[in-house]
């Protein structure tokens, strides 16, 4: 299933994947699609058994050497198993944080000179001239090393496993808040790190004008359920705050 999230001139948010695939064996997984013009970027393709699927749906948008970046969240399988597939079809730029940069050589990239570290307080990654993506820091929630991909223009923020459901009712956005909790509240207080990091990533998220949050599994936030969830993270214990 694809899902136009965003549409605006040449640019386009599409969410390419909503964990529909029979193809994935673990947790289900979404994969995001950026378009500008003829050129593109996508975020957290996945495991290798996702590639046949997802480079059908892209190329209905985009030629596949096109996509000129390609932002890992963090360096989980789930993330980023199938990567070497993507690197060597679109020749792309992958950027992830400088903590991991160093260990994806291990998965024999065939073109690890493509890696492009992040630096820990992110920044803007200029994707072709005239389309810029920003990283922002998530560190922390869960890996040590993990970015946010914020896309001004559509004003859609990915967040990785920040706001990933384990299981959801099938609907592409949270309509209910209180309802969709039971499906996130385990996984956050055990995957993220502690409260600490909750906060100062709520606080750099409110930095920006930010319209939907969209994780890597599970429904989208917006409007209501997006200021839930921000509010609900903030005051979340998780992690190291139960470990004595
Ligand atoms: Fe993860
Ligand atoms: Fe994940």
């Amino acid at each position: 299933m694809t899902e136009v999230l965003f549409d605006e001139g040449p640019h386009k948010f599409i969410l390419l994947g909503f964990g529909e695939s029979s193809r994935e064996e673990g947790i289900p997984s979404n994969q995001y699609l950026v378009v500008h013009g003829a050129e593109a970027a996508i975020f957290d393709p996945g495991g290798s058994g996702l590639f046949p699927i997802l480079s059908a749906r892209i190329s209905e948008w985009v030629a596949l050497e096109k996509i000129r970046s390609i932002f890992l969240s963090h360096q989980d399988p789930d993330v980023s198993a199938g990567l070497n597939v993507w690197m060597e079809v679109t020749g792309a730029k992958v950027h992830l944080s400088r903590l991991w940069t160093r260990f994806m050589p291990h998965m024999d990239l065939v073109h690890s000179e493509n890696l492009v570290p992040v630096p820990d307080k992110g920044g803007t990654v200029e994707v072709v001239p005239g389309f810029s993506l920003v990283t922002l820091p998530a560190h922390f929630l869960h890996s040590p090393g993990q970015i946010n991909v914020y896309d001004p223009q559509s004003k859609i923020l990915f967040t990785g496993d920040i706001g990933a459901a384990e299981r959801s009712n099938g609907t592409i956005f949270v309509d209910d808040f209180a309802e969709h909790l039971p499906h996130i509240e385990a996984f956050h207080r055990r995957y993220m790190a502690g409260n600490r990091a909750l906060k100062k990533w709520v606080r750099e998220v409110e930095r920006h004008d930010v319209a939907v949050i969209a994780p890597q599994h599970g429904p989208l936030y917006r409007g209501q359920a997006r200021e839930d969830l921000l509010r609900w993270l903030f005051d979340l214990r998780c992690g190291m705050d139960f470990y004595e």
